[in-house]
């Protein structure tokens, strides 16, 4: 596997690769490698000729009170993980190079970027968003490969990728969880035991919310309350949002119809975490 610091080079690379005819599949990451990103990275494999994965903690994408300073950068251990898998090239810009001074241009998608997890943290999605361009234009991948876990963030780029043209086809995985189905996060790694024991309520509460809308509760609001009473239960959690919504408009919906996303996201002692689910509703 070759370590690729520089953007010329990188661009250099994925034109080469297209020019012969290889399929490139991308895995766009903030390193911590953790399952999530080893189910990305084998589909990837699976797919396609050639598997780049990028490496870059976006500051663009954190508040100023956000945790970009002490995010995880254990790069030595990705390194071995990205060799391991059959990653051709590890793209692992710096900073600088990436927004260099006088970086003006920025991707904004009205409507989806500023709900939920946008409306919580302001600009987030349009440092995601920008990142993500650029990085298409570096990588030139013909398939990018993200969590279903993020789900507003695929929503959004699905949207920029219809809306501006771009030959890249989204795939999005299912999220990864571990035994007890906490969904795997960089994040993770911040919490203590308790807090780690309490922070199960988030996927308990999908599961419970599945579990009516299998007995036949189609009003989203009564599925807003059970999250609430369950989270309300655990000390430790303090739920920021839970909405249920329309998967590819991200409307909020009352009655439940079509496929629908179950959103959450619940601040965990001082770490944030998100999850959700999609029950397609007309198939239960
Ligand atoms: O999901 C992530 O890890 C990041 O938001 C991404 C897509 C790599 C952009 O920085």
């Amino acid at each position: 596997m070759k370590v690729i610091r520089s953007i010329p080079s990188m661009q250099h690379i994925a034109r080469a690769l297209q020019c012969s005819g290889k399929r490139i599949g991308f895995v766009p990451t903030m390193g911590a490698l953790h399952g999530g990103h080893l189910s990305l990275i084998r589909r990837a494999k699976r797919d396609n000729d050639i598997v780049v994965v990028s490496i870059f903690v976006n500051p663009t994408q954190f508040g100023p009170t956000e945790d970009f300073q002490k995010y995880p950068r254990p790069f030595m251990q990705d390194k071995k993980i990205c060799t391991k898998e059959g990653v051709a090239y590890l793209f692992y810009p710096q900073v600088i190079q990436m927004y260099p001074q006088g970086f003006r241009t920025y991707t904004e998608v009205k409507g989806i970027s500023d709900v939920y997890c946008g409306k919580l943290r302001p600009g987030h999605f349009r440092g995601v968003a920008t990142v993500v361009m650029k990085l298409f234009h570096i990588v030139l991948p013909n398939r990018a490969y993200f969590g279903q876990k993020d789900a507003q963030q695929s929503i959004i780029i699905r949207r920029i990728v219809k809306d501006m043209n771009m030959q890249v086809e989204v795939v999005v995985i299912p999220t990864i969880r571990e035994r007890d189905g906490l969904a795997m996060s960089s994040r993770n790694a911040y919490l203590s035991d308790r807090e780690r024991g309490e922070a199960l309520v988030l996927s308990q509460a999908l599961v419970a919310c599945r579990g009516m809308v299998r007995s036949g509760e189609r009003r989203a609001r009564r599925l807003i309350a059970r999250v609430t009473a369950m989270v309300r239960e655990h000390r430790c959690v303090k739920l920021e949002y839970c909405a249920v919504v329309d998967v590819s408009t991200m409307q909020p919906l009352q009655r439940l119809a079509g496929r629908v996303l179950i959103l959450l996201a619940a601040r965990v002692g001082n770490v944030r975490l998100i999850d959700n689910c999609i029950i397609p509703v007309s198939w239960l």
